[in-house]
């Protein structure tokens, strides 16, 4: 029995928005066999009313499914200034939802959302402030061992990895240490308009050297602001927890076909577990 999680990101309702690569997701959804839905951030391009409400409209029209959403930088307000200093997410609380930094439990996965876009301290780039890694730190308490532990974060943990120069989120090495020693198996985010899936190894080898987090950041899903490899392109994530393992299968959005269809997938081996020699989806054969 696995868990199916559905994976969007920056949305970006407003100038940038694409309808028919949102309406062709929404027609991808009840294929999918989903069991919950995430969107890691950038509902909107300026964190305007009606762009909040036309998100909270397109989120209406997803199937009947749990539900966890974290705002992202342009959901604040940029040049709106007593807005994004004394009530930074005045509306966004009041359209999508009131809770920053949400937890869902959803089958045998524990998804904790943190709200990191720090509009005081940070213009476009955020961080995680150390309450919300103790938020984090006590939701994975209260669960057993054996629930998967995925956080979703707007800001990416990993650094660009292509000519589009980017560097990770602030104190992004201090979060990761705490995650893995909260057995944080996964982190979801969005941000730099171009995926990455695959380990926090690469950028910070860390104390646990046998043992990073599995990091998925998804590209533009809805609108035009894709960048490097993904320039102008359109992408998301399905996630399926199982007992041995993690798969990520990461879908494009095809223009001349108008559907979004498997482009890669990624399989992770559970922490303790390991593929067998002759598993198919090891890739080895038996000697
Ligand atoms: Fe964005």
């Amino acid at each position: 029995m696995s868990t199916r999680i559905l994976h969007i990101s920056d949305l970006h309702f407003g100038p940038p928005f694409v309808p028919a690569v949102a309406e062709a997701l929404l027609q991808t959804l009840p294929s999918l066999a989903l069991d919950a839905i995430v969107v890691s951030g950038d509902l909107t391009q300026r964190a305007k009313r009606h762009q909040f409400e036309q998100a909270r409209a397109f989120f209406d029209r997803f199937p009947d499914l749990p539900l966890l959403v974290i705002p992202g930088n342009h959901d604040v307000a940029l040049w709106r200034i007593f807005e994004r200093f004394f009530k930074p997410h005045a509306l966004y609380c009041k359209i999508i939802t009131p809770d920053l930094n949400p937890v869902l439990r959803v089958g045998n996965v524990l998804l904790v959302g943190l709200d990191s876009t720090a509009p005081r301290h940070s213009i476009s780039n955020g961080r995680l402030y150390p309450h919300q890694l103790r938020h984090a730190e006590e939701a994975f308490a209260a669960v057993p061992d054996e629930v998967t532990r995925i956080v979703v974060a707007h800001h990416h943990f990993a650094p660009g990895h292509d000519p589009v120069f980017d560097i990770a989120m602030p104190g992004a090495q201090r979060a990761i240490d705490c995650f893995v020693e909260q057995k944080v198996e996964m982190i979801l985010g969005g941000h730099l308009h171009r995926s990455y899936i695959g380990s926090s190894l690469d950028f910070f080898p860390g104390h646990h050297r046998d043992r990073g987090v599995i990091i998925v950041q998804c590209g533009t899903t809805t609108s035009n602001r894709g960048k490097g490899r993904e320039r102008e392109e359109n992408t998301f994530n399905l996630i399926e927890v199982a007992s041995q393992t993690l798969t990520v299968t990461h879908y494009l959005y095809f223009e001349e076909a108008g559907k979004f269809s498997p482009l890669s997938k990624h399989i992770f081996p559970r922490p303790g577990r390991a593929f067998d020699a002759g598993d198919p989806a090891s890739g080895t054969s038996p000697a």
